[in-house]
């Protein structure tokens, strides 16, 4: 069975201000996106990454690491599924392959993480997400901003990327989504709604999504304290 990725790297990183989308900012001598695509193509069995980017990208083209043997890049959508489900469509494998789905957004993926995950996902069968137990307490919030209610915390997880699923089962999952308008942000959810199983593996906290420019710096410690 054939192992594919595809990182959705379309978005304008609008929260993080600035005219350079976050996934090429500069973190450690490379951007964002060449960290989370490098540790996608060391991933063994690795076949083919397949990177999703805007329609208007103007700093792709200067990426060395876009012109890989293995990589492939198509033009995203509105929506960060519109992106995946685009790249999906590009991926040069079939259904019953394995497809890893991981954020340009989060650079500090470390390989341990990533063999756990496809360890797991390809012993039983199903797919599954790195994920962290929260160690917050999490209200949910009424529409005039009081508390509705305390969740219970010893259910919560937060989901991170890689998410790695079966190649056909996810394409379908999405074009359904996306069909009925369902606001997905993450491609589990699509999974979840359409009835498969998602297994929970236990990701790191160093594998944080890039949002906003604290988390830069943050990133750049966990990179520096990773290659030390
Ligand atoms: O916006 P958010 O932080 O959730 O984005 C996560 C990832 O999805 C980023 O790597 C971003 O570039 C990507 N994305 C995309 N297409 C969109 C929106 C976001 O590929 N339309």
């Amino acid at each position: 069975v054939g192992l594919h990725g595809v990182i959705p790297a379309a978005g304008i990183g609008s929260r993080m201000g600035g005219s350079t989308p976050k996934q090429y900012l500069n973190l450690n001598g490379e951007t964002l996106l060449e960290h989370s695509l490098r540790a996608l193509l060391a991933v063994p069995g690795m076949q083919s990454v397949t990177v999703a980017l805007h329609q208007a990208d103007r700093f792709a083209g200067s990426l060395a690491l876009l012109s890989d043997d293995r990589v492939n890049t198509v033009i995203g959508g509105a929506e960060r599924a519109d992106s995946v489900l685009a790249a999906l469509h590009a991926v040069p494998g079939g259904a019953g392959d394995w497809v890893l789905v991981h954020d340009a957004a989060r650079p500090c993926l470390q390989q341990a993480d990533v063999l756990r995950l496809v360890e797991h996902a390809v012993s039983r069968g199903e797919g599954g997400i790195l994920a962290e137990r929260v160690c917050d307490t999490v209200k949910l919030a009424d529409s005039s901003g009081h508390v509705e209610k305390t969740l219970d915390r010893s259910r919560l997880w937060r989901a991170q990327t890689p998410q790695m699923f079966r190649l056909g089962e996810l394409t379908q999952a999405l074009e359904a989504v996306i069909a009925r308008n369902l606001p997905v942000t993450d491609e589990a959810s699509a999974m979840e709604c359409m009835g498969y199983a998602v297994n929970l593996v236990p990701g790191s906290a160093s594998n944080l999504k890039v949002t906003l420019p604290d988390d830069l710096d943050l990133a750049a410690w966990y990179l520096s304290r990773a290659e030390g």
